[in-house]
């Protein structure tokens, strides 16, 4: 699939069927997301790949939607402000963010290519997600991505509702 076709295809995911993920696919996932790049390649994230029912059931505590509940399994993608590149030059900005939007876009990119649904899920509870996955204070927890096979039955791909370039884009 060319890059446009699965930029397109890709779509948010918000039902899911039981069935389990194959390990090779969760790999394939997270190999993906390992070579994404980010600020002087300090690549300041690490990867929860939940499974655990006990997790699991601390994970939906933290965003307590009923779609979420439907997905087999999770990865959560969390930002390390220990080592993430900050611009101390000027601003002392902290580009952590950007890296891990980065590889996480990877995680959704990867799983629309084989045949998998996910979500981009950002408006959980931090400090439940914290306790879920007992995180070091240096860990902050960005993105939850729910991930399993489409249920197509619930789950319609909606319009792409996306502003035109005329607004957006500004050639000087
Ligand atoms: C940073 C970020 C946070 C998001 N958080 C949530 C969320 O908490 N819950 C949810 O249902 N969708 C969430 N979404 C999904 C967006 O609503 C969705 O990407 C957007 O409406 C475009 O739809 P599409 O992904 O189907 O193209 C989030 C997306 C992004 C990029």
């Amino acid at each position: 699939m060319k890059l446009k076709e699965l930029i397109e295809n890709r779509y948010s995911v918000r039902a899911y069927l039981p069935q389990a993920v194959e390990k090779e696919k969760i790999d394939y996932i997270l190999e993906c997301a390992r070579l994404a790049p980010s600020a002087c390649n300090n690549q300041p994230w690490k990867f929860y790949i939940v499974r655990s029912e006990t997790v699991i059931s601390k994970i939906r505590e933290s965003y307590g939607r009923e779609w979420f509940k439907t997905a087999p399994m999770y990865i959560v993608v969390c930002k390390d402000v220990s080592i993430s590149w900050k611009r101390s030059a000027s601003d002392n900005k902290d580009f952590g963010d950007v890296d891990t939007a980065i590889t996480a876009e990877h995680i959704c990119l990867a799983a629309a290519e084989i045949g998998l649904g996910t979500c981009w899920v950002c408006n959980f509870n931090p400090d439940l997600l914290a306790q879920a996955l007992d995180l070091s204070a240096k860990l902050e927890p960005i993105a939850i991505f729910p991930l399993g096979y489409i249920d197509t039955d619930k789950s319609i791909a909606a319009e792409k509702k996306r502003k035109p370039l005329s607004e957006t884009g500004e050639w000087i």
